[in-house]
């Protein structure tokens, strides 16, 4: 099988991934979210896992079956991932995360189904705690965490993804152009750039998430290795 064809270079690493979207409830039966599906995620945690590291997935709602050798979380809104991730982070070497995390929940959940004749006025929204940037504030000290970002942008995809690499604290940012053919939410492909802290861009061709994962993987291993010297 492929696993014996691939090197052990994340052994004894623990890996932390966040894939899929979140959902923010406004009634028993309704919820605001995007359509992602979870496949940059899973993919991350698939191939991190076959290079031996120990891997843990925190995922919104996805139907992809969990990976093989992975141990998965399931959550469904932003506070749950948030927690999750939150109580998870400290003992990590590395954490990607590839959610696609709601950036707004209702402000209130009704207990019971919003009628239509009420509906128009009966939702406020709230802005959803930032969990990377969180974890970008709070890396733990004495030895190097690396943490990495995706940026989904419809315009100014390198100005806007530098300013999250920045604001939040990452090592770098994987930088995915939504409106681009090939890329973003569902496809079985992405097209993105790789920002680095340095300044340095990589421009990666069309390629099959799981490809994507693998350059982001070797990524990760390459900044694991500076953080022992
Ligand atoms: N992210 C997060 N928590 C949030 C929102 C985003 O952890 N509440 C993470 C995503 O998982 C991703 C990165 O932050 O790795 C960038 O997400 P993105 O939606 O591109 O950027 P935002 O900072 O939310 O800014 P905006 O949506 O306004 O462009
Ligand atoms: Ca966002």
């Amino acid at each position: 099988s492929r696993r014996l064809l691939t090197a052990p270079s994340l052994a004894g690493r623990r890996i932390l991934v966040s894939a899929g979207p979140t959902w923010e409830p406004f009634d028993p039966v309704r919820f605001i979210s995007n359509p992602s599906t979870g496949k940059m995620g899973y993919a991350l945690a698939t191939v991190a896992a076959r290079r031996s590291g120990e891997v843990h997935l925190v995922s919104g709602p996805s139907t992809l079956a969990a990976p093989q050798g992975v141990r998965l979380s399931k959550v469904v809104t932003a506070r749950e991932m948030q927690e999750s991730v939150l109580a998870l982070a400290p003992g990590m070497d590395a954490i990607v995360m590839a959610a696609a995390v709601s950036d707004f929940r209702p402000t209130e959940e009704a207990p019971q189904k919003i009628k239509k004749i009420a509906g128009e006025e009966a939702v406020r929204l709230t802005r959803n705690p930032d969990i990377l940037a969180a974890l970008g504030r709070s890396r733990p000290g004495g030895r190097h965490q690396v943490l990495v970002g995706f940026a989904a942008e419809t315009e100014n995809l390198i100005e806007n993804a530098r300013e999250k690499l920045i604001e939040k604290n990452l090592d770098f940012i994987v930088a995915n152009n939504l409106t681009q053919s090939g890329s973003g939410f569902g496809s079985d492909t992405n097209q993105v750039k790789i920002l680095d802290r340095d300044g340095t861009i990589t421009e990666l061709p069309c390629l099959t998430k799981e490809e994507v994962a693998e350059m982001v993987m070797d990524r990760v291993e390459q900044q694991l290795g500076k953080g022992e010297h």
